[in-house]
């Protein structure tokens, strides 16, 4: 303890001299005044006898004064020889008589600030130390509702009854009475963390805002005390666009509705990727696209193996970009893609009907007659995309000739495609001018763009 402190407790000592000898009256506190004769000074006897506050003094931790029964520094009496006393109406100022004045922080502590430090520390005395009101956490619940730490899960500190491993008492540098700002009051402990997190350049919005935006402190309900249930819980609670959007489609991804929900493909701190996605995003995709799933009637195919064996890979593929199609959170359309797409053979002619491959390529592919510049896929200015797709009443859709992933063949052509319970052929041979198709559909018809070939 510091000098000038010192030097205020020779003058307690000093009073406390006169206590010992002169005092031989009682204190009572709320009990109703007695009489002057009730206190006839008896030498020797102090505030504190058999009679008198018998407990006084007798606890596990007894402050200094009261230690050496100087109760009349703190308690003056109102008039001099009665049992009253003037009420303390300053506590701080009256500790600040004896203690140095506490070095505050910037933040300072509610109760600090009002002056009642008799709020956590017993004038007197108590079984804790410092004479403190509660030990450990029970301290805090004087005042603060025990509710924070009912959750399920506890948080490892909280668990062992620690609450100043986070927060100071008196004041402190940080909002909250804590060691740092948001996540800073984390990384004091969780070191390993703070460096894994570094590492990685993609970093989710609300891990600016601290780990508290997802994380409770204390204690919650879920696992790794999180603000919601794990997997996509926590995740709507702030994604209410998503959560509505997810219920809204009618075709769900199956990778969604697995039991690891968001956390399948999203890291929820940070990442190597943009979009908080756990792998490259086409390496997401064919991490579970893998193997061949089905369910009922449905089957998806193995697309991992696809991209094995058909080199000729579709442009947004080449980009690695599975989600220029295919809206990975769930879509009103077949096979989770973004715009409408024939699931048949045939359909009639609409432009609406292409409009997830218009929403790159250029509509007017099948809709001019003639050209000589829209499409290599002419007979001189015939356009056969247009003599296809464009046909009246059962128009072929794109599907019959192309598909949208992979071929071994130009043009993204495929071998074969369903047709009913038959793989019928395509048959495309192409040259430089032009080609020929033999497909399941017609006899072998030539196509020139340079000159027009005569087929029948
Ligand atoms: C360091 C100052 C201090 C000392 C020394 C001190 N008291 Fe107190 N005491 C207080 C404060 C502060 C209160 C709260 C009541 C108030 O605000 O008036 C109080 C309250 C009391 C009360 C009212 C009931 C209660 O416990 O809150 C009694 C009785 C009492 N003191 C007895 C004593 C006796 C006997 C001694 C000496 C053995 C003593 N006090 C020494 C500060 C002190
Ligand atoms: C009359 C002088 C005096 C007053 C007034 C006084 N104290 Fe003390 N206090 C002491 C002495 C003496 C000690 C014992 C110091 C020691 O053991 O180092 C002490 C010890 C303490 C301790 C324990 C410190 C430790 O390091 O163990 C706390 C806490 C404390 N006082 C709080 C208070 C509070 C709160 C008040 C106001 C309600 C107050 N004191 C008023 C003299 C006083
Ligand atoms: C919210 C509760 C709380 C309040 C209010 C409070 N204290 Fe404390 N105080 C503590 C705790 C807890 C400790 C023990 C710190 C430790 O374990 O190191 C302590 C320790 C102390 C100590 C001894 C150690 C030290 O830091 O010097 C003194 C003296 C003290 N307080 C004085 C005061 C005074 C004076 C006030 C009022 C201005 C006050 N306290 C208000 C909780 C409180
Ligand atoms: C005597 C009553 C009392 C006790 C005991 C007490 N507090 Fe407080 N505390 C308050 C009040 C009053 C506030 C301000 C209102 C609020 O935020 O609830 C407060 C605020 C706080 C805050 C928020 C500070 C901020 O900047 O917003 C924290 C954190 C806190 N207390 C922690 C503790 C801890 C930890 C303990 C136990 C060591 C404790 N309190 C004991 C009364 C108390
Ligand atoms: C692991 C660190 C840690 C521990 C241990 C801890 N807290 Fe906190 N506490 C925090 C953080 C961080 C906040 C700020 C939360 C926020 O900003 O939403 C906080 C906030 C608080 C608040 C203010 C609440 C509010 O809504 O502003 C109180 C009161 C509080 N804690 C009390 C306690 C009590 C009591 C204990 C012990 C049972 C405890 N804390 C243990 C980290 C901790
Ligand atoms: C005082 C040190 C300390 C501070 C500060 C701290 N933690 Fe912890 N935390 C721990 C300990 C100890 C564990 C238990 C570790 C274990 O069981 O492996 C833990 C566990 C956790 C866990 C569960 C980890 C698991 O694998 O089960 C999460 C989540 C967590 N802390 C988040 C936070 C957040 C968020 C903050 C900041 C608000 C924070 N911690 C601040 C010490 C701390
Ligand atoms: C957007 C919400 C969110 C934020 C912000 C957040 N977390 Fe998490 N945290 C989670 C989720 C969800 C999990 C569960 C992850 C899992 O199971 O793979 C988790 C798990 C953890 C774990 C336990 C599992 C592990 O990876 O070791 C720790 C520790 C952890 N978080 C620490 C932190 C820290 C420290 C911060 C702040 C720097 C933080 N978190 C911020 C959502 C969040
Ligand atoms: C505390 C609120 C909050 C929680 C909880 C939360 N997020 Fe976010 N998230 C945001 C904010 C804010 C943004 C940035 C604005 C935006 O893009 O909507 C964001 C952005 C994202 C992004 C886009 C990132 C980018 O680079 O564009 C993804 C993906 C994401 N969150 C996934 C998740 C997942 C998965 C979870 C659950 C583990 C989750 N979020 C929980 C607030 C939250
Ligand atoms: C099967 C993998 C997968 C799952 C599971 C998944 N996402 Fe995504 N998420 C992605 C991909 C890929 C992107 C980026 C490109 C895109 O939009 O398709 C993304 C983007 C996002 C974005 C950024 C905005 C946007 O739409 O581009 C948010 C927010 C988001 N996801 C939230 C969630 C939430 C919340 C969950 C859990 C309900 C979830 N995601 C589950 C793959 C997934
Ligand atoms: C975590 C595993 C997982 C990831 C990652 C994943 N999927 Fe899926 N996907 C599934 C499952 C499971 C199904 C359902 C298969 C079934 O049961 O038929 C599915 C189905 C599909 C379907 C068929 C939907 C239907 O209803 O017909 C498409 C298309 C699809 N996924 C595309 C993607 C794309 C694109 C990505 C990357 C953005 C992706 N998937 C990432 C697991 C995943
Ligand atoms: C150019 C648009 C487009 C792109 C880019 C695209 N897809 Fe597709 N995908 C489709 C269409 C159209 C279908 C429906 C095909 C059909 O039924 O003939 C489909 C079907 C699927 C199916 C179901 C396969 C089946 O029939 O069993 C899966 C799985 C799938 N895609 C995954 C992916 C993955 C993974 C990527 C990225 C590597 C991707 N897709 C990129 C358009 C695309
Ligand atoms: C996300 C944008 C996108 C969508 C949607 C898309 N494509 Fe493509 N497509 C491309 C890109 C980029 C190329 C490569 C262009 C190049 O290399 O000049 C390409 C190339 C092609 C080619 C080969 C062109 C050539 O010269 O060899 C065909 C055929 C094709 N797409 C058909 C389709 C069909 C059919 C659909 C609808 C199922 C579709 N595309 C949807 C972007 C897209
Ligand atoms: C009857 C078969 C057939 C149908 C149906 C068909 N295509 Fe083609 N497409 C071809 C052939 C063959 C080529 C290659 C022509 C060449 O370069 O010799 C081609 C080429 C293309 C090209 C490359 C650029 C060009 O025009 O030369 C694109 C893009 C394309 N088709 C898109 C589509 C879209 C979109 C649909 C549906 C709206 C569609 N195709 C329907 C056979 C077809």
């Amino acid at each position: 303890m510091a000098e000038a402190s010192l030097c205020r407790f020779g003058r307690f000592r000093a009073g406390l001299m006169g206590v010992l000898v002169a005092l031989v009256w009682g204190m009572v506190g709320e009990a109703p005044e007695l009489s002057a004769a009730d206190f006839a000074l008896k030498a020797g006897q102090g505030c504190v006898s058999s009679g008198c506050h018998p407990t006084m003094g007798k606890d596990q931790y007894v402050h200094g004064p009261v230690a050496t029964g100087n109760c009349v520094f703190c308690h003056k009496q109102a008039t001099p020889g009665r049992h009253a006393f003037t009420p303390i109406t300053d506590v701080a100022s009256l500790c600040y008589a004896c203690h140095d004045k506490l070095q505050l922080g910037p933040v300072v502590h509610q109760p600090v600030k009002e002056g009642n430090c008799t709020g956590c520390h017993s004038p007197h005395q108590s079984g804790n130390k410092f004479q403190l009101r509660g030990g450990g956490q029970e301290l805090c619940f004087k005042c603060h509702p025990r509710s924070i730490i009912n959750g399920k899960v506890k948080h490892g500190p909280v668990a062992v009854g620690d609450c100043s491993a986070c927060h100071a008492h008196h004041s402190g540098q940080f909002p909250k009475l804590l060691a740092g700002k948001g996540s800073d009051a984390c990384y004091g402990c969780h070191k390993d963390k703070q460096a894994e997190f570094a590492t990685r350049p993609h970093i989710h919005a609300p891990m600016k805002g601290g780990c508290v935006q997802c994380h409770n402190p204390h204690s919650s309900d879920y696992q790794y005390t999180l603000i919601g249930e794990r997997t996509k819980g926590v995740c709507f609670s702030c994604h209410k666009d998503k959560q509505k959007e997810i219920a809204a489609v009618t075709v769900k991804h199956g990778g969604l509705e697995l039991s690891t929900g968001c956390l399948a493909c999203h890291n929820p701190h940070t990442s190597f990727f943009p979009k908080q996605l756990a792998m490259a995003p086409m390496d997401l995709c064919l991490s579970c696209h893998d193997r061949q799933y089905s369910h009922g009637e449905q089957k998806t195919a193995n697309m991992k193996e696809l991209f094995a064996t058909n080199r000729n890979t579709h442009g947004p593929i080449k980009e690695k970009d599975c989600s220029g199609c295919h809206n990975t959170h769930g879509s009103n359309f077949f096979r989770i893609l973004r715009a409408y797409y024939p699931p048949l053979f045939y359909a009639k002619y609409d432009p609406q009907n292409y409009q997830l491959c218009f929403n790159c390529h250029n509509d007017t592919l099948v809709k001019e007659p003639t050209t000589m510049t829209l499409t290599g896929f002419r007979n001189g200015d015939q356009n056969l995309h247009y003599v296809h797709v464009n046909k009246s009443p059962k128009g072929r859709t794109c599907r019959a000739c192309h598909d949208a992933h992979a071929t071994n063949n130009p043009n993204h052509i495929r071998d074969a495609v369903p047709f009913g319970a038959w793989q019928l052929p395509v048959g495309l041979v192409k040259n430089k001018g032009g080609g020929s198709c033999l497909p399941g559909c017609h006899q072998e018809f030539r196509y020139d763009r340079a000159k027009m070939v005569k087929n029948r």
